[in-house]
C-alpha cells in the first residue's frame, strides 16, 4: 500500500502512525508511480483541494491496472459550493441549508476555518486552517471522469445516523442535506483483456 500527500506535516504524522503503508510527499498531479501498477486508488477529501482535476484524474488513470478502480470523496459540488450556511431553529438544530454561488468556480480562493468541534481554548490559541478551494460544478466533475475514460460505478451521499448526530451535533446538518459526495469509477479493461481474463478464469476452474 502506497500513500502520498503534498504536505510534509501530514506525511510526518502518517509515518509516525505506521500501519504498514509507505508514505511519501508528492502531488496527486504528478504521481511518483509507474503506469498500470495499482489495483485500486483512493483519495479521501483531497481532490477538490487540487488545482488541476483533469491532471489528477489522468494520473490516477495512468497508474491503475485495467479493471482497477478509483474511489474518492469530495465536498458535495451541489450542496457545498463556495457558500453554504446552516439555518437553525431556536434550539440550534439545523433545519435547512442555504447554498449559493454554485456556478462560481473558484481557483484557489483561500478559506479559513477551525473545526466546529475544537475546544474554545484551542481555537483561541491556534491559527485557523487555510485551505485553497477549487470548486467545480457536478457536471464538470462527471464530464471530467467520463472524458478521462472512467466508467462511473457507484455514487454515495453519506449522512450521519441519528445516534451519531446526537452525540456529535457538528454532523447533524448532514441529515438535512449531504456535505460529501462519494464516487467509485473504474478503468475498463479492453475487450481483448476482458476475453483473456475470462478465458484465464475458466482455465483455473477446470
Ligand atoms: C481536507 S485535507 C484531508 C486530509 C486527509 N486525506 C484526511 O482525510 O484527513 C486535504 C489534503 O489534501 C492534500 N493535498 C492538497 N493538494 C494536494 C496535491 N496536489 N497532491 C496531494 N495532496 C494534496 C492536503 O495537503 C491535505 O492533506
Amino acid at each position: 500500500m502506497q500513500a502520498i500527500d503534498i504536505a510534509p506535516t501530514f506525511i510526518k504524522h502518517a509515518r509516525e502512525a505506521g500501519g504498514g503503508i509507505t508514505y511519501q510527499v508528492a502531488s496527486g498531479t504528478d504521481l511518483p508511480f509507474s503506469a498500470h501498477s495499482f489495483d485500486f486508488a483512493t483519495a479521501f477529501m483531497s481532490m477538490m483541494d487540487m488545482p488541476d482535476h483533469r491532471l489528477v484524474l489522468s494520473e490516477v488513470y495512468r497508474v491503475l491496472r485495467p479493471n482497477g478502480f478509483l474511489q474518492f470523496s469530495i465536498l458535495h459540488p451541489c450542496l457545498c459550493p463556495p457558500t453554504r450556511r446552516n439555518i437553525r431553529d431556536m434550539d440550534g438544530t439545523t433545519i435547512a441549508v442555504h447554498v449559493a454561488d454554485y456556478f462560481k468556480t473558484s481557483d484557489g480562493r483561500i478559506e479559513e476555518w477551525h473545526f466546529g468541534d475544537a475546544p474554545a481554548g484551542e481555537k483561541a490559541v491556534t491559527a485557523p486552517f487555510r485551505v485553497p478551494r477549487f470548486h467545480r460544478t457536478l457536471s464538470s466533475w462527471l464530464n471530467l471522469l467520463i472524458g478521462t475514460g472512467f466508467v462511473i460505478e457507484e455514487i454515495g451521499e453519506p449522512m450521519a445516523d441519528e445516534t451519531t448526530a446526537s452525540e456529535f451535533p457538528a454532523v447533524q446538518d448532514t441529515r438535512v442535506v449531504p456535505l460529501f459526495l462519494h464516487v467509485r469509477v473504474r478503468k475498463q479493461a479492453s475487450e481483448r483483456q476482458r476475453v483473456e481474463t475470462k478465458a484465464g478464469n475458466e482455465l483455473k476452474t477446470r
